[in-house]
């Protein structure tokens, strides 16, 4: 029995993790197996009338699920920053999801804003770095609202952390059996403590796993080969914040954030999955919010929890609607409704 916690979240959220539930039913008759679901109420409007965002009370009920499946994290109605960090980052910190995976895939041709790129030349995965780094929340403010302010936000990289998502790295890398090629992306010619770091760390780990080739790339270099060469990458491992940079790009190249899906891992625990594209407040109600990525991400969760079948069957129905059926990935312009699209997803299971 998986015991699965739902967060739809903000905005958008709601609508997409529905979707994501009807094919979820879908799956477990079709592979017969079972699981129940509760429903967690964090988001913005919850801050709002009760102050109240995710507390260590939560966390230790969480730790009971499977797994967690998260709609989206952001109110317009409230300060940035606030559900961000209080949401988002509290669950992925306190569950200790140390990897934030994220496939960067192309379906369709159609869908790719490069010229002449085909669903053969994107097909990679980024390895993020969950947990530290720039978004530790660590720094001050001197002098605050002076002339002689200065706002400090540390880069917090410790041997421990850095060296668990380069081994997680590896490890997928091999398991992935593709190019069995595992690219680091820094920054080693600016941040020459973080980078020293890492790429000290890596070329030590990379001594444990001969069958994988390596590289480096800077990381303004990886964006560029991003949009030139994005057929060279296998998997790359990155810090937390250069990986929340380039995986937005990535979204792009595999036909935007209706499509565009990923996992905040704790391979000794509790997992969660997102798409990764956000609240959509514009979108919001309006039954026009594309649920594909959140169906990849039910994909990526259903793989987790040992449904490896169930989670092939998934993204197989995925890559038919968005062949066959989709107009565009884009909210509103799909040719088919947010409920219609989990429909045509569902029947296909
Ligand atoms: C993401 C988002 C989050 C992040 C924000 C909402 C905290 O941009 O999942 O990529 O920066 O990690
Ligand atoms: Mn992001």
């Amino acid at each position: 029995m998986h015991r699965i916690a739902v967060i739809p979240g903000d905005g958008t959220g709601p609508e997409v993790i529905r979707e994501g539930l009807k094919v979820l039913a879908a799956a477990a008759k079709k592979f017969a197996f079972k699981y129940e679901i509760k429903e967690f109420d964090f988001s913005g409007q919850r801050y709002l009338k009760t102050g109240k965002l995710v507390d260590d009370k939560d966390i230790e009920e969480l730790k009971d699920y499977s797994a967690i499946y998260l709609g989206a994290v952001g109110d317009p109605d409230v300060k940035p920053g606030i559900i961000e960090t209080g949401v988002l980052l509290k669950l992925r910190f306190a569950l200790d999801q140390y990897i934030n995976l994220r496939p960067v895939k192309l379906y369709d041709q159609r869908f790719c804003p490069l010229k002449d790129k085909t669903p053969q030349d994107i097909d990679f995965v980024v390895v993020r770095e969950n947990s530290e780094g720039l978004y530790k929340g660590m720094g001050e403010f001197q002098n605050k609202g002076s002339q002689d302010e200065v706002a400090i936000q540390i880069s917090y990289n410790t041997r421990k952390g850095v060296e668990r998502c380069i081994r997680y790295a590896f490890e997928y890398t091999r398991k992935r059996n593709r190019k069995k090629n595992l690219t680091l992306c820094g920054k080693t010619n600016v941040l020459t403590y973080a980078w020293d770091l890492w790429q000290r760390t890596f070329n030590e780990v990379a001594k444990d796993y001969p069958d994988i080739k390596t590289d480096y790339a800077h990381v303004d270099a990886t964006t560029m080969w991003f949009v030139k060469n994005p057929e060279w990458f296998d998997v790359i491992v990155t810090d937390n914040m250069f990986g929340d940079i380039i995986t937005d790009l990535g979204a792009m190249i595999q036909g935007g954030m209706g499509i565009a899906a990923g996992g905040n891992i704790n391979p000794q625990g509790v997992s969660m999955f997102e798409p990764i594209g956000g609240s959509a407040p514009k979108y919001t109600g309006r039954n026009v919010i594309n649920p594909l990525a959140a169906v990849c991400a039910l994909s990526m969760m259903l793989e987790t929890l040992g449904e490896g079948k169930a989670a092939l069957a998934v993204e197989a129905a995925v890559i038919e609607v968005a062949r066959k059926k989709i107009k565009s990935l884009a909210a509103g312009k799909m040719g088919y409704s947010t409920t219609e699209v989990g429909d045509l997803v569902a029947s296909r299971i």
